[in-house]
């Protein structure tokens, strides 16, 4: 029998599916046959067109708004994803509220660490509160954050980005902890700087020296970030919870 990766008949809503390695990740599901809910924040005519892609490839899939920063916009939105399309199996938290340019932690603004604080600590608490519970009723789901390797760098002006990525970290490993009992998997992949769209058009100039620094000298691709995730989601990782997974070609490694 030939090991495959087969989410027909599951259900994944994959936030910040506008966004560069959203879409990715949303092609692959609906590639391994999952119904896709694709949310969005403010690109409206992205969503629609993924939509439409998915739909092409022969799964449901429908676009949902929401800040995540609100919980009243995240249970808005289950509500709507449970009519449209039903109770999500799968749970991806990828959005993030993008703070460009990074300031030192004297010159960032307090604003600025309270999106981060929205966008990635809060924004899966409310992910948890709204889909977690009909998973316990099943018995079964598959949570996935999106971290990134800069938590375990610390590099200068990255504070309120990385203070936002460690709570969310914290949020989730005591979520694996409380779920674990209802064969619910909690784990977060930790992509590195990665090639996506935005990079094949405007070309990938002044990597240089972040490429001369990865173990495996080239930077990862949107399509790898994917897979992980594919894996995370489906019945080969079903005994793998409390993960920090990079895919960083080994440029940050947790230690044991
Ligand atoms: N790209 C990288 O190299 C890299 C590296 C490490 C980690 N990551 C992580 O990977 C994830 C995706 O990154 P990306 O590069 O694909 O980002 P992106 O292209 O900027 O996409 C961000 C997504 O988040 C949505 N969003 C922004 N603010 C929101 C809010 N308040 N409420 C709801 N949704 C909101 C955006 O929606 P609209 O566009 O519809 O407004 C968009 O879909 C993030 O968690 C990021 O930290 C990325």
């Amino acid at each position: 029998m030939a090991v495959s990766i087969d989410l027909r008949g599951r259900l994944a809503l994959i936030t910040g599916a506008s966004g560069e390695l959203g879409r990715v990740m949303a092609r692959t599901l609906a590639q391994a046959g999952a119904d896709i809910a694709v949310h969005y924040h403010g690109n409206a005519e992205k969503a629609a067109a993924l939509v439409a892609e998915l739909q092409g490839m022969g799964v449901r899939s429908a676009a949902f708004k929401a800040d995540v920063g609100s919980l009243d916009e995240v249970l808005t939105m289950r509500d709507a994803i449970f009519a449209q399309l039903g109770k999500p199996d799968i749970v991806v938290a990828n959005a993030v509220a993008q703070i460009h340019p990074w300031d030192s932690v004297l010159d960032e603004s307090i604003e600025d660490y309270e999106s981060q604080f929205r966008s990635s600590v809060l924004h899966n608490v409310h992910l948890a509160k709204a889909f977690v519970p009909a998973m316990k009723e099943r018995q079964r789901g598959r949570y996935i954050g999106i971290n990134t390797e800069c938590t375990m760098q610390m590099h200068p002006t990255q504070s309120a980005y990385v203070s936002g990525k460690r709570g969310m970290d914290g949020v989730l490993r005591v979520l694996a902890q409380e779920v674990g009992p209802d064969q619910i998997t909690v784990n977060q992949v930790a992509p590195g700087w990665t090639i996506s769209e935005r990079y094949r058009h405007e070309g990938t100039s002044g990597d240089e020296a972040y490429v001369a620094a990865v173990p495996m000298r080239r930077r990862g691709s949107d399509q790898e970030v994917a897979n992980a995730v594919a894996f995370l989601a489906s019945d080969l990782a079903s005994f793998i919870t409390g993960c920090y997974l990079p895919v960083c070609g080994g440029n940050v490694m947790p230690r044991v």
